[in-house]
């Protein structure tokens, strides 16, 4: 059986930048409750007279990486595009991607697994490397939260925190055992998905009933249990980098870099603080982007590894725990 590694990584972010105290022009709130609460500085939304979405980062992204991997779009397998945020109901963004960099008609599917989004599709284009049916597949993960958003006070527990952008890197075959993802670790809660949940529109409650209510139905605006995703996630972040280490016959003090999904500052402390990393052990960057859901784990990658922060045979776990719920880890020997 094959093996697959990283070969090149991107990240795209829309120049537009909003501060904590842009945002008390639309809501009650405080860069101190935002930082204190959060860790969050600033975040990236796309600007009102853009039309940048989804697919246009991930494309951006995508090239980035492509570039990196010293290879060209012709050198593509097939695509996996990671997004709670696609420009379209249907289809996904992975179509668009194809279409974008004029690749051949290779295959492209999207996950649709929200904050683990990223994890997911590391995992899925993985088994295809390791199985042989492709050497070399682009994975993204993007989202375009800014227009979604409840930016009154109403929605201030959410809105505050998400952010736009978009990561991608190439996954590629390669022979050798000891090197690149060594394991992937897939979990889910259904009993959960309303406590982290966009409800509409959907087939089941559809566009004209939120119009028919005149303004009360607010179902399509996220809603988040904040405090119960907050406790949900410190235990299964802990429990699944567990998971991964042990399949590895690994322990804490192997690991050279931490890579959490930012979700939270303080939840990439707490687990920090579980497993005795130093600082130079985690690399966290959710004080600039905020939560960016399928792409915070692949930005956070990618600025890690351009400050120079992964040596090659470096350890570096991946874990994220997020919307239905759902979370996961990767362990990659790089
Ligand atoms: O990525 C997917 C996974 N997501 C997560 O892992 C997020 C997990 N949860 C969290 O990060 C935290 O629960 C939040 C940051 C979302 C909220 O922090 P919290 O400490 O749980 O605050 P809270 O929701 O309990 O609200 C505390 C107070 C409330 O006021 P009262 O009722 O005590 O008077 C809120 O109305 O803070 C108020 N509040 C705000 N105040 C100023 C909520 N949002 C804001 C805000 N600015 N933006």
């Amino acid at each position: 059986m094959y093996n697959s590694k990283i070969a090149g990584l991107g990240f795209y972010v829309p120049e537009n930048i909003v501060t904590n105290d842009d945002l008390t022009q639309w809501m009650d709130t405080s860069d101190e409750w935002i930082q204190e609460r959060t860790g969050i500085k600033q975040r990236h939304w796309i600007a009102d007279d853009s039309n940048e979405t989804s697919a246009t980062m991930g494309a951006e992204a995508a090239k980035i990486a492509i570039e990196r991997a010293g290879m060209t779009k012709d050198d593509i397998d097939f695509i996996v595009f990671a997004t709670l945020s696609p420009d379209y109901y249907f289809p996904g963004c992975g179509v668009q991607i194809q279409d974008m960099l004029g690749m051949d008609t290779i295959g492209a599917i999207d996950i649709r697994n929200q904050c683990s989004g990223f994890i997911y599709g590391l995992a899925t284009a993985d088994q295809f490397i390791k199985t042989g049916m492709y050497q070399n597949v682009l994975v993204i993960g993007a989202e375009y939260h800014s227009n979604g958003l409840d930016k009154t006070t109403r929605g201030r527990g959410v809105s505050v925190i998400f952010g736009d952008g978009a990561g991608a890197c190439v996954l590629t075959r390669t022979e050798d055992q000891t090197k690149g993802i060594l394991s992937s670790h897939l979990h889910s809660e259904g009993k959960h998905a309303e406590e982290l949940v966009v409800k509409s529109p959907s087939i089941k409650h559809w566009v004209p009933e939120i119009i028919d209510s005149n303004g009360e139905d607010l179902s399509y605006f996220p809603y988040m249990n904040g405090t119960f995703v907050f406790k949900n996630a410190v235990v299964r972040f802990s429990e699944v980098i567990m998971e991964g280490l042990t399949a590895n016959q690994l322990s804490p003090t192997d690991i050279d870099l931490f890579i959490p999904h930012q979700a939270n500052l303080r939840i990439a402390q707490f687990v920090q603080q579980k497993f005795k990393l130093s600082n130079d052990q985690v690399y966290n960057n959710i004080m600039n982007y905020g939560n960016t859901t399928a792409a915070s784990i692949i930005i956070a990658l990618t600025e890690a590894w351009e400050k120079g922060k992964i040596k090659d045979g470096d350890l570096v776990v991946l874990a994220a725990f997020g919307s239905g719920f759902t979370w996961g880890s990767t362990i990659i020997r790089w």
